[in-house]
């Protein structure tokens, strides 16, 4: 169902890039797909057992599983081409969580780097699914604002049966300088300062989420320059 319902409509003649991260990838219904369209997937997962599953199942191939929360992860500024969150967004207990791991996504990515998601929309299936378990799904119109306003461009929502986006990190630095095409080499890339960019991002209110009543009551003076087009991406 991820795979021939998800995956391929949302991911029809993208190039993913060399590097990948996936954020919970859990028991690996998209990381066989994506894993065979990059030279490198690394995936993040909370959950102990699920990455050592993970791991045995892939050892040997270009998928490398590291324990950790996607909101704060180990990994450097700028390092990958692509960051791809599948049914992942509602297991995120709090709003501020939410928006730190969009936040982290931006930051990892490279300069032109894709986002890529999906998720479940609030339902009372849903809900009774998860009985026992973390149940935040996002509003589609809250991730549009925080996208937004984290600086990401060239965003993609689509809400049906279930949401679905797909979001560019600026390719341009804080100079307005175009610094790379959104794939490539793996020299030396320009990276944003981060104290510097984090001074670009909109104020946070007091729960670390950005405004709720819309794009509006961003201060726009502080975010960083972009052209939001309706370019596919
Ligand atoms: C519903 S599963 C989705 C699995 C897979 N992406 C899919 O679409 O089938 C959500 C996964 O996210 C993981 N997860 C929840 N919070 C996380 C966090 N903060 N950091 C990393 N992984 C997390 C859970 O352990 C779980 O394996």
């Amino acid at each position: 169902m991820l795979r021939g319902e998800v995956l391929g409509p949302l991911l029809a003649g993208i190039d993913l890039g060399r590097e990948l991260l996936e954020f919970g990838p859990g028991p690996g219904a998209a990381t066989g797909w994506l894993c065979q369209r990059v030279d490198r997937l690394v995936a993040i997962e909370l959950d102990h057992d699920a990455a050592a599953r993970l791991t045995a199942e892939y050892e040997g191939g270009n998928v490398e599983v590291v324990v950790g929360d996607c909101a704060r992860t180990p990994f450097a500024d700028d390092s990958f081409d692509t960051v791809a969150t599948f049914t992942m967004l509602h297991h995120l207990p709090t709003l501020a969580t939410q928006y730190a791991t969009l936040a982290e996504a931006l930051r990892v990515l490279r300069p032109g780097g894709l986002l890529v998601g999906s998720d479940s929309l609030a339902s009372t299936e849903l809900h009774a699914f998860h009985v026992d378990d973390t149940y935040n799904p996002i509003d589609p119109a809250r991730l549009l604002i925080v996208l937004q306003a984290l600086g990401f461009e060239r965003i993609t929502l689509s809400v049906d049966r279930d949401l679905r986006f797909r979001a560019r990190k600026s390719d341009v630095d804080q100079h307005n300088h175009v610094t790379r095409p959104p794939q490539g080499d793996s020299g030396a890339r320009p990276s944003l300062d981060r104290s510097q960019r984090d001074g670009t991002r909109p104020h946070l209110s007091g729960d670390g989420v950005p405004p709720t009543s819309g794009p509006s009551h961003v201060d726009r003076a502080v975010l960083p320059r972009c052209h939001r087009d309706t370019q596919a991406t």
